[in-house]
C-alpha cells in the first residue's frame, strides 16, 4: 500500500474509532501528518490530561503511553508498536529509589518522564525536560534524589547551585545524546551556526551550546536565527524544518532513536483497526504515579 493511502486510512480510522492521536516529536514525518497533537514529553502529558476521546493513541516509547493512561485510567491507550521502551528509563528500579532515600531521609525525589511507572509510584513528583528546573525549585527541601538521567541531573545542579542534587543510578544516560563529539561542535560554532542542546547531552556538549531545551522549545529558539545545529535526535531535524521553513538545521545521522523510529504508519493503521497494542499499568501503582505527576502538572 502506498504512504498516501496509508495516510487516507488513518485518518478515516482515527475519525472512526474517535481516536485521540499524540506523537513525539521524533516521530516518522509520516505519523506526523495523521496526529492530533505532536510534541515533548510534557506537550504530549499535558494533551493527554486534557483528552476527552475514549481513545488515546500514542505514537512514541512505553513511558509516554503510561503517562497518558495513568493520567486518563478510564480510557483506552494504545501503543502501535508496544515494544518501543526508552533505555534511560531503564536505567532505573523502584529499590535504587528506595534505597537512596533511606540514606537521605530528608530529600525529595524527583523522576524523570523517562521512567517506569513504578517508578514514578515511589517518587516525589515527575520532572521532564522543559520543566526539571521549575519542578525542583519548587520543592522545599535542598537535597533531590534524581534519577534516571545523570546528565540532565547535572543540568539542573548547574542551574540551581543552592540545590544538592543527588543523581541516581550511576551512570544512566541516554545514548542518542552522547553521539555527539565536542571537536565537531568547535568547527560548526567557528563557522557561525549556532548550537541548541538538549538538557540529556553530557556536560562537554553543552558547554558548546548557544541554548539548552527540551525538544519542544528548539523551534522557537530557532526562528531567532538562521542556521542552527541540533544536538538531539536526528529526527528534530525534519521536525523543525516543518516548524520554520525559513531556517536551516544540521545535526548528527548516527543520533538515532531506534525505539522511536519503530512505530510506523502500517502499524498505526492495524492499531487503528484492530485496537491492539492496549497498554496496561499494575492497579497497585496507578495511584502513586498519578499523584507524582499530578505535582509536576500544578507546578506554575
Ligand atoms: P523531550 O521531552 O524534550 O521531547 O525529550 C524526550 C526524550 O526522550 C528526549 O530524548
Ligand atoms: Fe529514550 Fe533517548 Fe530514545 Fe529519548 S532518545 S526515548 S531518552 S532512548
Amino acid at each position: 500500500m502506498t504512504k498516501r493511502n496509508l495516510i487516507a486510512d488513518a485518518l478515516r480510522l482515527k475519525t472512526e474509532r474517535k481516536a485521540l492521536i499524540l506523537a513525539h516529536n521524533y516521530q516518522l514525518p509520516e505519523v506526523h501528518a495523521v496526529a492530533d497533537v505532536i510534541g515533548d514529553s510534557l506537550e504530549l502529558a499535558l494533551a493527554a490530561q486534557k483528552a476527552t476521546e475514549p481513545i488515546l493513541v500514542l505514537c512514541g516509547v512505553r513511558f509516554m503511553a503510561e503517562t497518558a493512561l495513568i493520567l486518563n485510567p478510564d480510557r483506552m491507550v494504545l501503543m502501535p508498536e508496544p515494544d518501543a521502551g526508552c533505555p534511560l528509563a531503564d536505567f532505573l528500579t523502584p529499590d535504587v529509589i528506595l534505597s537512596t532515600k533511606a540514606q537521605y531521609p530528608d530529600a525529595a525525589v524527583v523522576v524523570y518522564i523517562n521512567s517506569t511507572a513504578a517508578c514514578k509510584a515511589v517518587a516525589d513528583s515527575v520532572c521532564t525536560s522543559g520543566n526539571a528546573v521549575r519542578i525542583v525549585k519548587s520543592l522545599p527541601h535542598r537535597q533531590i534524589i534524581f534519577g534516571p538521567d545523570t546528565n540532565l541531573a547535572s543540568y539542573v545542579q548547574s542551574v540551581l547551585p543552592d540545590k544538592e542534587i543527588i543523581p541516581i543510578p550511576e551512570g544512566g544516560h541516554c545514548y542518542v545524546h552522547m553521539q555527539f563529539d565536542p571537536a565537531d561542535l568547535t568547527e560548526v560554532k567557528s563557522s557561525g551556526i549556532q548550537i541548541i542542546a538538549h538538557p540529556e547531552c553530557p556536560p562537554q556538549i553543552r558547554a558548546h551550546a548557544d541554548h539548552i531545551a527540551s525538544t519542544g522549545k528548539m523551534a522557537e529558539i530557532a526562528k531567532t536565527g538562521s542556521s542552527w545545529y541540533i544536538c538531539t535526535e536526528v529526527g528534530m531535524l525534519d521536525r523543525l524544518g516543518e516548524l520554520c521553513p525559513d531556517q536551516t538545521f544540521v545535526g548528527n545521522e548516527n543520533a538515532l532513536c531506534a525505539d522511536m523510529k519503530k512505530t510506523t504508519l502500517q502499524e498505526l493503521v492495524v492499531c487503528l483497526r484492530d485496537l491492539t497494542g492496549q497498554v496496561q499499568v499494575p492497579q497497585e501503582i496507578m495511584e502513586g504515579a498519578r499523584k507524582s505527576l499530578e505535582y509536576m502538572l500544578q507546578v506554575p
